[in-house]
């Protein structure tokens, strides 16, 4: 039993009987409550939970049996298990009258020590058990309210990287093309100029001048690889149809892998975010293809209605297996799953052993003007 004391209630109008019983619970060890009517018993259930109460039957006022009814009508105390008191002439009688206003048990009087102990000890017992898993109730809802808080901030958390890594990407990627670009243009021009310069006198210098000339072409190339990697113009410029017939092109080029498009016949004004966030999944579904899938096809399909965006992507590749979907180092589907939720949206997984794969994502849309 552990070891904070519960609460007992004696109800009786005689002190003597209440006297006496307080002697025979003390070896308990546990508070003791008297009460010597009806009415002072009905005060003290609302102001303590009680492991059990003894209550007498007969007492002038309210009598035990309806005293145990009132009990049994309050909030606090409506499994409050009671014990009535009765002398043998009565005993049958209080038997059943009690048991129909909710007693669990009786004692007839002259109570048996042992037995009056027992029966209120394995009340008390009950009760104990009943506060260490309400407890424990407790408890565990603050912690899974914890949780659920903290899997709300990490949601916000991974929304807000996501849209950091956007920006960032987006400046550097126009940085890295119009500064670096224009520096580049420039260094280009001076090249040709000295090569006219030279033109004619001193010719291992021109064909110096010559390669100096590849070499920056060369890198104004890298350059605008680089920074459509990091983020393609066209996605700005021409819209989240265009980008898709793009990125399908460059797969397709890279990949020689064949790629069947079904996509919207008409542009489609689309939130930059939400376009971005479809771009992003769909390359992520192609690079998953060209890293996983040893497929010898693909076939996209995007569809934009007025209320929800589709996008399914299947491949006849080996097939992801459920535990991939599921597993832990999946980091490529989890940034997919953020990005969906980002705005309500999903995205389903389903592999075929040796059939293939198909990524699908819907994106509900709102109507024009709502945020
Ligand atoms: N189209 C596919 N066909 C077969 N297996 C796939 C396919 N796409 C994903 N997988 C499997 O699912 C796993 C998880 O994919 P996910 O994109 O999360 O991780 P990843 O591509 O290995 O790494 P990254 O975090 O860089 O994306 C992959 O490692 C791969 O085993
Ligand atoms: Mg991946």
């Amino acid at each position: 039993m552990e070891n904070w004391k519960a609460d007992i209630l004696m109800v009786d109008d005689e002190p003597r009987n209440l006297l006496a019983l307080e002697a025979l619970l003390q070896p308990l060890g546990q508070n003791l409550l008297r009460a010597q009517s009806g009415e002072e018993a009905l005060r003290m259930v609302l102001e303590h939970d009680l492991a059990v109460i003894l209550l007498d039957v007969r007492m002038p006022g309210i009598d035990g049996f309806e005293t145990a009814r009132l009990i049994r009508s309050r909030e606090r105390s409506r499994y409050t298990p009671i014990i009535f008191l009765t002398g043998v002439s009565m005993e049958m009688e209080s038997a059943f009258r009690g048991y129909e206003v909710g007693a669990v048990d009786y004692l007839t009087k002259p109570f048996v020590p042992e037995v009056l102990r027992s029966k209120v000890s394995v009340f008390v017992d009950l009760h104990k058990k009943n506060a260490a898993l309400t407890n424990e109730i407790k408890e565990r809802t603050v912690a899974e309210e914890q949780l659920r808080e903290s899997e709300v901030q990490l949601r916000a958390l991974a929304a807000r990287l996501i849209s950091i890594r956007e920006e960032e990407r987006a400046r550097i990627a126009r940085e890295i093309h119009d500064e670096l670009g224009q520096v580049l243009t420039g260094l280009k021009m001076d090249v040709t100029w000295l090569a006219k310069r030279l033109a004619g006198t001193e010719e291992q210098l021109v064909e110096k001048a010559e390669a100096m000339s590849q070499l920056i072409n060369s890198t104004m190339h890298l350059i605008r690889r680089i920074s459509t990697g990091l983020r393609p113009e066209i996605l700005d410029d021409m819209g989240l149809v265009a980008a898709f017939r793009w990125q399908a092109n460059e797969f397709q080029k890279r990949m020689g892998m064949r790629c069947r498009l079904k996509l919207p016949q008409e542009q489609v004004e689309l939130d930059r975010e939400l376009s971005t966030a479809v771009f992003r999944i769909f390359q992520e579904i192609l690079t998953n293809i060209a890293r996983h899938a040893k497929a010898n096809s693909v076939e996209v399909n995007l569809s934009i209605a007025a209320d929800v965006l589709k996008l399914a992507v299947v491949d006849d590749g080996i097939g992801i297996t459920d535990s991939q979907i599921l597993g832990r180092e999946s980091l490529g589907l989890l940034g997919m799953q953020e990005r969906a939720q980002l705005f309500d949206g999903e995205v389903s997984i389903h592999g075929v052993p040796g059939r293939g794969t198909t990524v699908s994502v819907s994106i509900p849309m709102l109507p024009p003007g709502q945020p």
